[in-house]
């Protein structure tokens, strides 16, 4: 029999959720099924799945009618399996002896840079994987765009348009605190769309005088301010601290705090009263845009294909308007920041 109708291939998303993994688990497996005639399984909550044979079915019929839908029908988690002991045996050696009992020899696992950086070490290792990328952050390198992104600010935006009415009714300041942990690419964008009047990202760290400086301005110009600042964004020559002290299993730290901070500094240097919103988990939830749901199933459509053609180590990427194969390893190499000319721009805008 021809070897690729053996060919079983485990599925698993990994790292926060975000709108469009439904729609890359839809594409591979209807044109893996369809096409290739390869046999799937799911694995719950990322490298769980794998780590404690966790399956679940994955046929047609369990991807019927999940593309409209947010979050991951697979479940998701931040396990790290080279953080795994077990009796006797590591995290990379559970999952090869799971892996080799359930009969499956690849791996197409959908994942930000701590789920893609797994999968370039096991592939190293002998494990066949291929990787989808995904992050609403919009923060790695060798892909232009990840789908979840343009949910994430459109859901940004919209918040960003109704606080705009209810803090000119009040004559209030505003502050919206959006999703980055490391690059402000969510706050840059949101903010632009949104006609915030300040955006704050972690890449250029800013001084509270001259935030204070453009509330102030605003309000003089009668209308009132709105400023949109990323969880990674951090004042300069400030010593504050704003994280919970708490690491997941990948050393990330929780943050949290800039948004209230920020607030109490302009009331208490300007004597306007500012109020801040924390928009959180709101931007990874519900259903994906169009754009997010095309892109998700133009990766899921070639992420199957490269598995059909045995490109094990290959990532899909967005290229311009191409999907493109890279190495995983070129996905997780480094962080895509906002660059400096690109935060320039935006500050036209800015008071
Ligand atoms: O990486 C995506 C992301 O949404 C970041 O923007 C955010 O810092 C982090 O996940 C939050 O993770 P969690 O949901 O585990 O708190």
């Amino acid at each position: 029999m021809d070897r690729l109708c053996l060919m079983r291939v485990g599925v698993l998303t990994g790292g926060g959720d975000c709108p469009g993994l439904n729609a890359v688990i839809r594409a591979v497996v209807r044109r893996g099924i369809q096409e290739f005639g390869l046999e799937f399984v799911g694995f719950r909550d990322g490298w769980r799945g794998p780590l404690e044979a966790d399956t679940v079915p994955l046929d047609v019929h369990a991807v019927r009618g999940i593309l409209p839908r947010g979050g991951t029908i697979l479940g998701s988690s931040r396990t790290n399996p080279f953080k795994e002991g077990g009796p006797g045996r590591n995290g990379v050696e559970r999952i090869k002896d799971n892996l080799a009992g359930l009969g499956v020899d690849t791996l197409v696992a959908i994942g930000g840079e701590d789920t893609l950086g797994v999968a370039a070490r096991l592939h190293q290792q002998g494990i066949n994987v291929v990787g989808v990328p995904k992050t609403i952050d919009n923060d790695l390198s060798a892909t232009d765009y990840t789908f979840g992104f343009d949910t994430a600010v459109n859901i940004a935006m919209e918040a960003i348009d109704r606080l705009h009415t209810t803090a000119e009714s009040h004559h209030r300041a505003l502050i919206v605190e959006v999703m980055g942990r490391h690059a402000g690419w969510i706050a840059l964008h949101a903010g632009l769309a949104g006609g915030a009047n300040v955006i704050l990202i972690p890449e250029r760290p800013f001084e509270i005088d001259r935030v204070c400086a453009w509330v102030e301005h605003r309000f003089q110009t009668r209308y009132a301010p709105i400023v949109v600042v990323a969880e990674g964004a951090y004042p300069a020559n400030e010593d504050l601290s704003l994280t919970t002290g708490q690491l997941d299993a990948f050393g990330h730290v929780r943050l949290g705090g800039i948004g209230q901070l920020l607030a109490d500094e302009i009331e208490k240097r300007t004597g306007k009263e500012a109020r801040c919103t924390v928009l959180g988990h709101i931007q990874r939830g519900g259903t994906p845009t169009a754009f997010d749901r095309v892109l998700a199933t133009r990766f899921g459509l070639a992420a199957v294909s490269a598995v059909h053609d045995e490109a094990f180590g290959a990532m899909v990427a967005l290229r311009g308007t191409e999907i493109v194969r890279v190495p995983i390893s070129e996905g997780t190499r480094e962080l895509k920041l906002v660059p400096v000319e690109r935060y320039a721009e935006a500050e036209v805008f800015f008071g």
